[in-house]
């Protein structure tokens, strides 16, 4: 038993609005690694008679001094626990008053990251969600919004904070927010720092200086995150009609960071993963997240900063729609078909994966114990899906106008789930009652469908169920939206596609005046996020492939084949040889767009197999899944080694590189094949692609593949000479070792480069490189041993002491254990028992553990 209580469980039906106004905050900042020191002035009126002033803050902060309108209060008034400061309603003057406090805190010794912090000796910040309380006593709650004025003193060339320039001396510089803001989004940087600028003027004619701000010698590798934030800025204005509203927009990069970035007002600060980018050290699917991450931090200027979330468990307010928001930017930046399979495969592996084990939660939890382990898949990207779901079913201009009406409404305001369904209502007159329960209920629907044919007229049946969630034994029937279209048996467009709305237990839609049965495409575009089951053989699966008109129906078509295939196999069948056919014809299709072949000729992943065969009701065998994804791939090639061939050569990109959609498509189908002509020539393409490719994208394909084959050894030592001195690279170095070495050998790899001088561990990117490298690698991380999870295990509980965000966030490697073998259960169940009993353990961690093994008994 651990000896720190754990924080009671919050509540959402316990929220009470704060019982004072704060209309002003001063921050005066003088910054010092050890002792810096935070003069705070807190101009604040009590709404309610007999109120205690009760501000967060814990041991951490040294209080030097404490005043209410310059006097010191009597000290028995004033009573500190480990997370809170009070000063009793007795010793509060009525009317409006100002509280001043100062503090003392040690930036050089915040291994956790959370609050002020010192990263690479420059100093930084993040307060979302309750980083604020490690820097000053405060109402640390999204609903408290005031305006900030800050000073920072300190010797560093270029200091930063919210809001505008007021001016900037030798050693001092002052910044204001004119917009009322919750102390979340407060950040300040202080370091030796140089810029790539730009400038932007709005439609309104607001002239407003960009900055990206890196460390001296990283200038050359920050224009691409520039050229995305102009993007950005011009398309909220083109799309959402929102424009930006200060003089300055500041972004910074900084190498140690827990999340990927973060949108505080007017200086957005990120991890320098997704700002620097060069050919040489960035791959394709860099480039895209860098613009697609930029993108989503610009986007919260409006949807989360100037409206913002009432409370935590509205989080999803700002996240769901944020995420949604950048999907649909990078949809008209490149290409749409491609970006919706890719968030789709991403929700599945990563959202799907935890709905369906111990820590599934719904969009809108109801209660947690600690805020930071619920920035999951399910708050950002299911969240996402459901306003994609809202989008479907009041259509494009219904949509526009309950934007409209949002920031309008809402604006300045922190607002809540119940607001946001409101202005749908209002905007549309749809009654959405049925609909909330996507936010309240846990859980992915399964879907049954069910066809009758009879005299020209085709009849499709459904069936909803939702499985139990933890604490939500049943679920009642939900709004699901079905996007239907019909083929002729030669592979036309009979009907159009149509959206049929489910919304009971079962239901049935009949489509009249056909001359032949059709075949039907269901699903189109991933109209809901459900599993749909059907009854449909290989043939029909290959003519879909073939034929369909929705292009994420097509893909899907081919990712069936696939699966139906895998799970065969890996159960001990014969399957495979409509796949491969099939797949064969696709990739030959000269017209399509190569990144939507690439994405064809992808098989699923062991991850993915072992899902869909837990789902089936088998117990995924991770060695047998290996094997089976091994030997298809390897048939694929010999049956198409000429085509495959072919394509690698056609698709060499020349010229010099560039990371738009069209160049990324080609390297993507080139990769492929690559990748499958790697399983029958003994990996000697790679090895000359990896020697020869200019860009890291080829580079690492080629690696990958090496490694698999055991033949890694060159190139990972040529790599490593190469980029010693490359944070970033090195990162990759790390990861692909652990992620693609055979399985059996994955844990010892592992465990030899954690004991490298240069296994930073305690920079997150370095930490979940190497441990997020391991649990990528199916088979290796459950090895039948449980030498991964041990492995695992170890440096979770070494990582939490210091930095209890990562470790919790990592934990969650260990979310599907319930689904393996006894074996693996039980080597599985001793290593989070092993976590929970931990002397000390964070509450982040505790929480996750203890919901894992609760979950899975
Ligand atoms: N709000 C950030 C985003 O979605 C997420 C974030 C960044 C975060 N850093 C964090 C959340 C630290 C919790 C803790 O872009
Ligand atoms: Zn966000």
């Amino acid at each position: 038993m651990s000896q720190t209580d754990p924080q009671p469980v919050q509540y959402l039906a316990d929220y009470r609005p704060w019982p004072f106004v704060l209309s002003e905050t001063r921050l005066d900042v003088t910054l010092a690694p050890r002792d810096t020191r935070v003069r705070a002035e807190l101009r604040l009126t009590s709404q309610k008679a007999g109120a205690d002033l009760v501000l967060n803050g814990g041991k951490g902060l040294r209080l030097m001094s404490l005043t209410i309108d310059g006097q010191q209060p009597d000290p028995a008034h004033v009573i500190r626990d480990d997370e809170r400061l009070t000063i009793t309603a007795a010793a509060l003057p009525p009317g409006t008053f100002i509280l001043a406090t100062e503090v003392g805190i040690d930036p050089a010794d915040n291994t956790a990251f959370e609050g002020l912090y010192l990263s690479n000796g420059i100093f930084c910040t993040q307060c979302e969600a309750e980083g604020f309380r490690h820097i000053t006593f405060y109402p640390d709650r999204p609903d408290v919004m005031t305006t900030f004025a800050v000073t920072i003193r300190s010797g560093l060339p270029v200091l930063l904070s919210n809001g505008n320039p007021v001016s900037q001396g030798p050693g001092v510089a002052e910044w204001h927010d004119p917009w009322p803001k919750p102390c979340y989004l407060f950040a300040l940087v202080a370091g030796d720092l140089v810029a790539v600028s730009d400038r932007f003027t709005t439609r309104s004619g607001r002239d407003v200086a960009l900055n990206v701000w890196v460390r001296p010698g990283d200038q050359d590798r920050a224009g691409f995150a520039m050229q995305s934030l102009i993007k950005s800025m011009k398309w909220d204005e083109d799309v959402y009609g929102r424009e930006y509203d200060l003089d300055v927009f500041n972004i910074v990069a900084v190498d140690d960071f827990n999340m990927g970035a973060m949108e505080n007002k007017g200086l957005n600060i990120f991890n320098s993963k997704l700002v620097l980018a060069s050919p040489e050290t960035a791959t394709d699917a860099d480039y895209e997240r860098i613009e697609s991450v930029i993108a989503h931090e610009y986007f919260h200027n409006w949807t989360g900063n100037r409206i913002t979330c009432r409370d935590w468990f509205q989080l999803c307010l700002k996240e769901g729609l944020t995420v949604f928001r950048d999907q649909q930017f990078t949809s008209d930046m490149r290409s749409a078909a491609v970006k919706r399979i890719e968030d789709v495969q991403a929700l599945r592996a990563r959202q799907f994966r935890e709905d369906q084990g111990p820590l599934a939660h719904p969009p809108r939890p109801d209660h947690y114990e600690e805020i930071n382990n619920f920035y999951t898949a399910t708050v950002y990207e299911k969240g996402a899906e459901v306003i994609g779901m809202l989008q479907r079913l009041v259509g494009g201009d219904g949509y526009a106008k309950a934007l409209d009406l949002y920031f309008d409404r809402h604006d300045g305001e922190a607002a809540t789930i119940e607001d946001w369904l409101k202005v749908f209502e209002d905007a549309t007159g749809r009654d959405l009652a049925q609909f909330s329960r996507w936010y309240t209920d846990a859980g992915t629907p399964i879907v049954e469908m069910d066809e009758d044919w009879q005299d020209g007229s085709l009849t499709l049946t459904f069936r909803q169920s939702t499985p139990p969630t933890p604490g939500q034994p049943v679920k009642p029937a939900r709004v699901i939206p079905i996007a239907v279209g019909l083929l002729s048996p030669n592979g036309d467009e009979v009907a159009k596609t149509r959206v049929l709305e489910l919304t009971e237990d079962g239901q049935s839609f009949t489509f009249d005046g056909l001359s032949v049965r059709p075949v039907v495409s269901a699903l189109r575009g991933f109209s809901a996020p459900i599993i749909l089951r059907r009854n449909m053989d290989d043939a029909t699966r290959a003519f879909l492939l073939a034929h369909d008109a929705d292009p994420f129906a097509r893909w899907e078509a081919g990712r069936e084949l696939a699966l139906s295939a895998l799970t065969t196999l890996s159960t001990g069948g014969e399957a495979g040889s409509d796949y491969v056919a099939a797949i064969g014809a696709l990739i030959a299709e000269e017209g399509t767009d190569p990144a939507f072949r690439a994405l064809s000729l992808n098989l699923p992943g062991e991850e993915e197999i072992a899902t869909r065969l837990a789902s089936l009701g088998h117990t995924p065998d991770p060695d047998a899944i290996h094997a089976a994804r091994t030997d298809l791939a390897r048939r694929i090639a010999l049956a198409h080694e000429p085509l495959l061939g072919r394509i690698y050569d056609e698709m060499a990109v020349t010229g010099p590189y560039s990371p738009d959609a069209a160049s990324a498509a080609r390297r993507a189908l080139r990769i492929a094949a690559l990748g499958l002509l790697g399983r029958i020539d003994g990996g000697d393409r790679a090895a000359v692609l990896f020697g020869a490719a200019g860009n890291m994208t080829e580079r690492m394909a080629a690696l990958g593949i090496l490694l698999r084959l055991g033949r890694g050894a060159e190139a990972i030592s040529a790599l490593h000479d190469e980029f010693a001195d490359n944070r970033l690279v090195m990162d990759k170095w790390f990861s692909i070792q652990a992620m693609a070495a055979p399985p059996q050998d994955a844990v010892a790899i592992a465990r030899e480069l954690s004991a490298r001088p240069d296994f930073d561990w305690k920079n997150p990117n370095r930490f979940r490189s190497l441990l997020g490298g391991l649990a990528a690698n199916h088979a290796g991380f459950h090895a039948a041993d449980g030498s991964g999870y041990g492995f695992t295990a170890d440096w979770l509980i070494r990582m939490d002491a210091i930095n209890p965000q990562i470790a919790a966030r990592m934990s969650t490697a260990f979310e599907t254990w319930p689904r393996y073998d006894a074996q693996r259960r039980d080597h599985a169940l001793a290593a989070l028992e092993r976590i929970a009993s931990v002397e000390g353990l964070s509450r982040n961690t505790r929480e996750m553990v203890s919901r894992m093994i609760a979950g899975g008994r």
